[in-house]
C-alpha cells in the first residue's frame, strides 16, 4: 500500500487575483471553481441529495448499470488520472472493474482530497494512490512527474465540463490528451439537453440548498478578502438559456448598493448581477463534436435517464 500527498499551495492570491479581476469585468463574474471552500463542498453534496438535482444520482446509476460493459471497452488500464475528484467516491467503481495499480486525484480542495485518498488507499491495498492538492486547470501540467508510464485513463465525471464555455473546454480537453499520454483515454460524464422546466428546478429546488451553495460564494469573499457583501441583499438566480445551451447561475443585486473586496470599492446597480457558474447541456452528437476539437475520437457511448458517459481515445 502506497499513499503520497503533495500540496500546489498559492490558491489564496488567485483568489483574490480573479475576484478583483471578475468584479472590475463586465457583466462581473467569478469562476465557479471558488464555491468550493468546505461549505461549499457540503452544500453541493447537499444539491445532489436534493430532488429536484437528479445529476449525481443518475451518472450513478448509469455507471452501476453498464460498468461492465464501460470496463470491457477500456481493456487495460494501469493508472486513473482523476481532475477534481473532491470526495474520490466515483472512482471506486472503475477501480473495482479496472485493477489499475495506479491512481492519481487532484483538488483545488487539498486537505479533504488528502483525507478521501487516504481511505481509498486504505480499501485498495495493491493500489498506488497519488494525491495532488491543486488547482489542476492552473497547474495541471505540473501532474507530470506523477504520471506512471502505460495505459492512463482520464476520468471526468459529474459533468464538470459543463461549467466550461466551448472554447475553454475544447482547451481543457486538449490539455487532458497531454495527461492520458499517447494511447491514452478519456471517460467523461455531461449532463444532456431535456425538458428545460426540468433544468430550471435543478438549479432551483424548493429547499433553496442551490441557493444556499451560490450565496456561500460571498460569505466565503468576506471571509478569506476581508469582504463587506450583506448576503440578503443579493438573490440566487438561475435560469435555462437555449439559445446558448446552458443554466446561467447569478447573484442579483436587489438595490443600488457598494461593496469592498480587499480594500476596493464596487458599485453594483439595482438588478445587476455577478455571473457565478455556467452549467452547458450538451446532446450526445455535439459533445462528441465538441470532443473532437480537441483530438478525441468517440470510442463508445452510454445514456440515462438524461445523462451520458463517453468514451474517448
Ligand atoms: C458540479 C458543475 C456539475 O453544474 O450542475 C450544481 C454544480 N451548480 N448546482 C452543475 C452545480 C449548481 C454542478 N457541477
Amino acid at each position: 500500500m502506497s499513499f503520497t500527498f503533495q500540496d500546489f499551495p498559492a490558491a489564496r492570491d488567485d483568489l483574490r487575483a480573479d475576484v478583483l479581476a471578475g468584479l472590475a469585468a463586465r457583466p462581473k463574474a467569478i469562476p465557479p471553481k471558488y464555491f468550493y471552500d468546505e461549505a461549499g463542498c457540503r452544500l453541493f453534496e447537499a444539491i445532489c441529495a436534493q430532488p429536484e438535482y437528479a445529476l449525481c444520482r443518475t451518472e450513478q446509476a448509469l455507471m452501476a448499470t453498464h460498468l461492465s460493459d464501460i470496463a470491457a471497452a477500456l481493456a487495460k488500464v494501469a493508472c486513473i488520472v482523476e481532475p477534481g475528484a473532491g470526495d474520490c467516491a466515483k472512482v471506486r467503481l472503475l477501480l473495482d472493474a479496472l485493477r489499475p495499480t495506479h491512481l492519481v486525484v487532484m483538488d483545488i480542495a487539498g486537505a479533504p482530497l488528502a483525507a478521501s485518498a487516504q481511505a481509498v488507499s486504505r480499501d485498495y491495498p495493491n493500489l498506488e494512490v497519488t494525491a495532488l492538492g491543486m488547482d489542476f486547470l492552473r497547474d495541471l501540467e505540473a501532474a507530470a512527474p506523477w504520471l506512471p508510464a502505460g495505459q492512463r485513463l482520464v476520468y471526468y465525471p459529474g459533468s464538470s465540463i459543463g461549467n466550461f464555455p466551448p472554447d475553454a473546454a475544447s482547451a481543457l480537453l486538449a490539455r487532458f490528451r497531454q495527461l492520458a499520454g499517447t494511447a491514452g483515454r478519456l471517460l467523461i460524464g455531461f449532463d444532456l439537453k431535456k425538458d428545460p422546466q426540468r433544468l430550471h428546478a435543478a438549479y432551483n429546488d424548493a429547499a433553496g440548498v442551490t441557493a444556499a451553495f451560490n450565496l456561500n460564494l460571498l460569505a466565503r469573499l468576506n471571509r478569506e478578502l476581508g469582504a463587506d457583501f450583506d448576503p440578503a441583499r443579493f438573490r440566487h438566480y438561475a435560469f435555462y438559456n437555449p439559445v446558448a445551451g446552458r443554466i446561467e447561475m447569478h447573484l442579483l443585486s436587489l438595490m443600488e448598493q457598494d461593496v469592498h473586496v480587499a480594500g476596493e470599492r464596487f458599485h453594483f446597480a439595482l438588478g445587476e448581477t455577478l455571473h457565478t457558474e455556467h452549467s452547458y447541456k450538451f446532446r450526445r452528437d455535439e459533445f462528441a463534436a465538441l470532443a473532437l476539437t480537441a483530438g478525441w475520437r468517440l470510442a463508445g457511448e452510454w445514456e440515462h435517464d438524461g445523462f451520458a458517459v463517453q468514451l474517448f481515445r
